[in-house]
């Protein structure tokens, strides 16, 4: 065997032993993703079958609620609140006896009617929605359950209509909660403090966006969003606040719940 036959068998081995160990880390690796997302598949079932559990032992049919929600499904299926984040809203609201809320994301108002629940029969609630569509099945929702005496749903961008209400001298609010567009958080805080006073509770959907929340690099303007709005709160000296991470049927997410001094 001469000296050039001898180096290319040798790189030729090489190449192959090469071409065997990427297979094979391609294999594991692909072995090792679908272990890791059928672990990921079981933990979503097991989380979304105990908010089913909770949801069966706790809460209680609702007609209106149910109503609500189907109308939802025309447009999606994942907008709307768990019904145990529901409950959990109606019962800080009865805590707080909350008599004045002010919630900015409607969708179909689904979780207005779980708020509207916790008011007295002299309460308000205002409710603001940007898409068109979406505010007029609210609108019917809340009629058709006859509790248009308590609630208003205000079409339009919630930026301005909270500028608004600012400007008309609207009276403070009891509790408000944040459920629309993520990178308008940091916003929707500022002017939520316009329309508070001392005790009132300010809740802020949807914050830890699948863990998202820590990832300093991310490109994500919702999560660059929820980031700037929990900064803020730590900067603010008038509000107390806290995040909380959840798992359940809507996945892993969190809320913020603050305070005003
Ligand atoms: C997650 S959904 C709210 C779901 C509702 N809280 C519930 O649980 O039934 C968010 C809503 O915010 C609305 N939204 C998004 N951007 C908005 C904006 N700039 N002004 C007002 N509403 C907005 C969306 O159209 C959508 O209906």
């Amino acid at each position: 065997m001469d000296y050039d036959t001898f180096v290319s068998g040798v790189l030729c081995f090489c190449t192959l032993l090469g071409l065997v160990e990427w297979r094979s880390n391609f294999l594991l690796g692909g072995v090792a993703q679908a272990t890791a997302s059928q672990e990921g598949n079981s933990k979503m079932e097991k989380w979304s079958a105990n908010d089913l559990y909770i949801s069966k032992q706790l809460i209680p049919d609702d007609d209106v609620l149910s109503t609500a929600l189907n109308s939802g499904k025309q447009y999606t299926t994942d907008y709307e609140i768990s019904s145990t984040q529901g409950q959990l809203l109606y019962l800080l609201a009865k805590t707080k006896n909350a008599n004045r809320i002010l919630e900015v994301g409607t969708f179909c108002g689904y979780n207005t009617i779980w708020l509207e629940q916790a008011l007295p029969e002299d309460g308000k609630l205002i409710s603001i929605e940007y898409e068109k569509a979406y505010a007029k099945t609210a609108q019917a929702n809340i009629e058709n359950a006859g509790l248009s005496d308590k609630v208003t749903i205000l079409q339009g961008n919630a930026v301005d209509v909270l500028k608004t209400l600012i400007h008309n001298n609207e009276s403070p609010f009891d509790m408000i909660f944040i459920d629309a567009d993520k990178p308008s958080y940091p916003e929707y805080l500022k002017l939520s403090l316009q329309l508070s006073k001392s005790g009132t509770i300010i809740y802020g959907d949807n914050v830890v966006r699948d863990g998202e929340l820590c990832n300093v690099n991310s490109t994500d303007e919702k999560v660059k969003g929820v980031q700037k709005f929990i900064q803020e709160m730590g900067k603010i000296k008038t509000i107390e606040s806290t995040t909380i991470q959840t798992i359940g049927i809507k996945r892993y997410d969190g809320f913020t719940l603050s305070i005003v001094k």
